[in-house]
């Protein structure tokens, strides 16, 4: 896995948004994977900047998000699809019916995440995944202990991430218990992954990926297996290597 290390949370949204501007560059319709949470928001305003000033468009582009809670409907604040509409989607030429996240309303949520994968698989892949670090490790929402060659499942969250999360909601009570993911498996036949992490709180899981085993007590590890996978961390996040 790659390093790249940049001084603050502003330049590790750079560098992310120069990976994604050259993907689309050369491969105007580009799969990519897309992450929540606060990591990439600097990233999703970086790209409305650069679709703003007109040096790209995502009008072929497709996308695949990570993740969605179960139980939150589209226009739940909370919910995933209402983050991306409001922090990307909706500043951008990305039509409605090339963006898929996995919905958390399905009445059968099995046969939602075989439908999933199938678009992925459909779609051709997903050329650049975007990924957050979850505290405890956890890439998309997949916690410690899941299978590496899972695919897109139904979780229950662990109790630390439902508090890391709480932030969001009004009551950590309100925070779902069950989630969709993408897989392990899913996420690690992505051509390329950008893993984004920044600040010192997440120092410890930078170290544990960068200089632990590779274990599924610690999905992140397996990143170190994919052949085009780059970190992009900053100085507080990489402080204890
Ligand atoms: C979100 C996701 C999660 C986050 C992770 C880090 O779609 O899949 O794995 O990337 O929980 O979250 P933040 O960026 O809020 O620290």
């Amino acid at each position: 896995m790659d390093i790249i290390r940049v001084k603050d949370y502003v330049e590790m949204s750079e560098r992310a948004c120069e990976i994604m501007r050259n993907q689309i560059k050369q491969f105007d319709s580009s799969v990519l994977g897309l992450a929540t949470g606060s990591t990439p928001e600097g990233l999703y305003h970086q790209l409305i900047g650069e679709y703003k000033k007109g040096n790209m468009s995502f009008a072929n582009v497709t996308t695949f998000n990570l993740d969605e809670y179960v139980g939150l409907a589209t226009d739940d604040p909370n919910s995933y699809r209402y983050y991306m509409n409001e922090k990307l989607f909706s500043h951008i030429d990305l039509p409605d019916e090339q963006t898929y996240l996995p919905n958390g309303v399905a009445d059968d949520l099995e046969k939602e995440c075989r439908d999933y994968e199938a678009l992925i698989k459909g779609a051709g892949y997903i050329d650049l995944q975007v990924l957050g670090l979850g505290l405890n490790g956890h890439i998309g929402f997949n916690e410690p202990g899941t299978p590496v060659d899972s695919r897109t499942h139904v979780v229950d969250l662990d109790e630390s991430t439902r508090e890391a999360n709480a932030r969001f909601f009004n009551s950590p009570d309100d925070v779902p218990k069950k989630a969709l993911t993408m897989g392990i498996g899913s996420i690690m036949e992505s051509k390329r992954i950008v893993l984004l992490v920044s600040g010192e709180k997440k120092a410890d899981a930078v170290k544990q990926l960068v200089r632990g085993e590779i274990t599924e007590e610690f999905p992140a590890s397996i990143l170190q297996q994919h052949d085009n996978a780059t970190l992009i961390a900053d100085e507080e996040a990489l402080s204890k290597l």
